[in-house]
């Protein structure tokens, strides 16, 4: 008897997956296909897949083609299959053409021409493709990178991009990372490159690009952030706005019961909520691994450029700019029924406005957590969530992680955990925006409470409340 194995996602199973399989099994006598698991086409980069594992098993099994079916979890594992299954002959379609030629030391490695004109890809990318604008400040580097990582997320589109208070007239340039280099894996930054006219339409005010997309993507100055979310959702827009969308909890409130009563999405949009390890981390820590969590220690810091200080209208400040990121972990794992909150803040002297540094201690009945941050201080950016039985430690800049580690009294106990972070986060970030508009089944990331706490803790850090401000 002859036996042949073949692999595949089978994401919405299509006559080029018919086509293949059916040539397949007349390549022998007995056909074993292989369906990857959704852990594994993540870690290899392929996110966009929208089908379950079991869905897609029960696609290729009501072809009735297959004689057995077996689930692809980890890299290497077809030399295992070979093996254990005494396979004659490993066979996929045209596209992989010498990807496996290592698997004829093991067997017989066939590529079988590809189906022309379909594909998954196709598919998935036909419905409801969602128009996205972009709407910002450039002089962040993040703001570029939405446009090159909605390349990554099949449906969605950037069309359309306004600088806000239009800045390329006012010679500030967008620095676009816009050359992916697929050997490397890593996108080339080229400095003060512009995204040209047939790449994307330039707007110059909000309203115009609106007119022109159906969500926006909003990064503009935290204290006009309400006005800009506003806008786009009483135009009809879903929104996926930086955090926090508002500076006060009442304007918070007010923008998601807007959105919910005009059945639109507004999400916060913070990407290290949206990775794969910040979310395992949580889950680890929630499970009890680590005992009863007593403490949450999270430092974000980052040094900015001094000539921007003085331009004190579109500066961000330091807990506007990165209060949100740091305070994520804390109300994640410890809630939002604090006690207590208060602020240690130091100011900058050349923009006495601007928080350098600050410092916000969060009082519980049963655990405490400090977070630190600043844009005109540097630390060390880790993250440690202490329990009664051990704790997690993630490595500066913990928000860009993709690796933690438990760590108990007996390091002989301590575990390390290992995640692919693809587009720091934001890739993941749009393909959970484009799910939620799409009203597939998603979990929530950010939820409503915490969004609305952002704003809370930060409209108290502006009214001086339980503050000190350092000489
Ligand atoms: N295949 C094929 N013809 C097509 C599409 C896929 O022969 N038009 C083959 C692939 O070469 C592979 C198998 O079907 O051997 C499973 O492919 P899979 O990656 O699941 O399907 P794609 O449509 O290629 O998916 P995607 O667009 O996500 O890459």
């Amino acid at each position: 008897m002859i036996k042949v194995i073949t692999y595949g996602t089978y994401d919405h199973l299509h006559y080029g997956h018919i086509r293949l399989l059916e040539r397949a099994k007349e390549l022998g006598d007995y056909l074993i296909v292989g369906v990857t698991s959704d852990n594994f086409d993540i870690g290899r980069g392929k996110i966009n897949v929208q089908q379950s594992l079991i869905e897609r098993i029960q696609a290729v099994r009501d072809t009735g083609i297959a004689d057995e079916i077996i689930v692809e979890e980890y890299e290497g594992q077809k030399i295992d299959d070979i093996k254990s299954y005494g396979v004659d002959i490993f066979t996929v379609g045209s596209d992989w053409v010498g990807t496996f030629d290592y698997l004829s030391e093991y067997c017989k490695v066939v590529y079988l021409d590809r189906t022309q004109g379909v594909s998954s890809t196709m598919i998935r990318s036909s419905d409801n493709k969602v128009r996205l604008g972009l709407f910002g400040d450039a002089n962040t580097i993040e703001f570029g990178k939405y446009f090159v990582e909605s390349k990554q997320v099949n449906g969605i589109e950037v069309t359309g991009i306004c600088l806000e208070n239009n800045q390329p007239n006012q010679s500030k340039k967008l620095s676009i990372p816009r050359f992916y280099n697929h050997k490397e894996g890593h996108f080339f930054y080229e400095k003060d490159k512009v995204i040209t006219d047939n790449e994307c339409e330039y707007f110059d005010n909000l309203q115009g690009l609106l007119e022109k997309c159906d969500a926006v993507y909003i990064a503009g100055h935290p204290t006009l952030r309400y006005g800009y979310v506003k806008e786009a959702l009483s135009a009809g827009k879903h929104v996926l706005c930086k955090s926090p969308t508002a500076l006060s909890p009442e304007e918070n409130r007010e923008l998601s019961s807007l959105a919910k009563d005009e059945g639109l999405i507004l999400m916060d949009a913070i990407k290290t909520a949206y990775s794969t390890a910040y979310n395992r981390l949580v889950l680890v820590a929630k499970s009890g691994r680590i005992g009863k969590i007593i403490s949450v220690e999270s430092t974000c810091t980052s040094l900015s450029d001094e000539q921007d200080i003085y331009d004190s209208k579109s500066f961000w400040n330091t807990i506007d700019m990165w209060g949100p990121m740091a305070m994520l972990p804390v109300l994640q794992l410890l809630g939002t029924n604090y006690i207590n909150v208060s602020f240690v803040s130091s100011k900058d002297e050349r923009n006495e406005s601007f928080d350098a540094f600050t410092k916000i201690d969060f009082l519980y009945k049963n655990a405490i957590a400090n977070v630190k941050i600043g844009r005109g201080m540097k630390s060390e950016g880790s993250l440690i969530i202490s329990g009664t039985k051990g704790y997690i430690y993630v490595p500066a800049p913990w928000w860009k992680t993709d690796y933690f580690e438990i760590r108990y009294e007996n390091p002989a106990d301590n575990k390390r955990y290992f995640y692919q972070l693809d587009g720091e986060g934001i890739r993941f970030e749009l393909l959970a925006f484009m799910k939620k508009i799409n009203g597939a089944r998603q979990s929530t990331f950010i939820e409503e409470n915490i969004s609305e706490t952002f704003s809370g803790v930060i409209a108290e850090y502006y009214k001086g409340y339980n503050t000190i401000v350092l000489e």
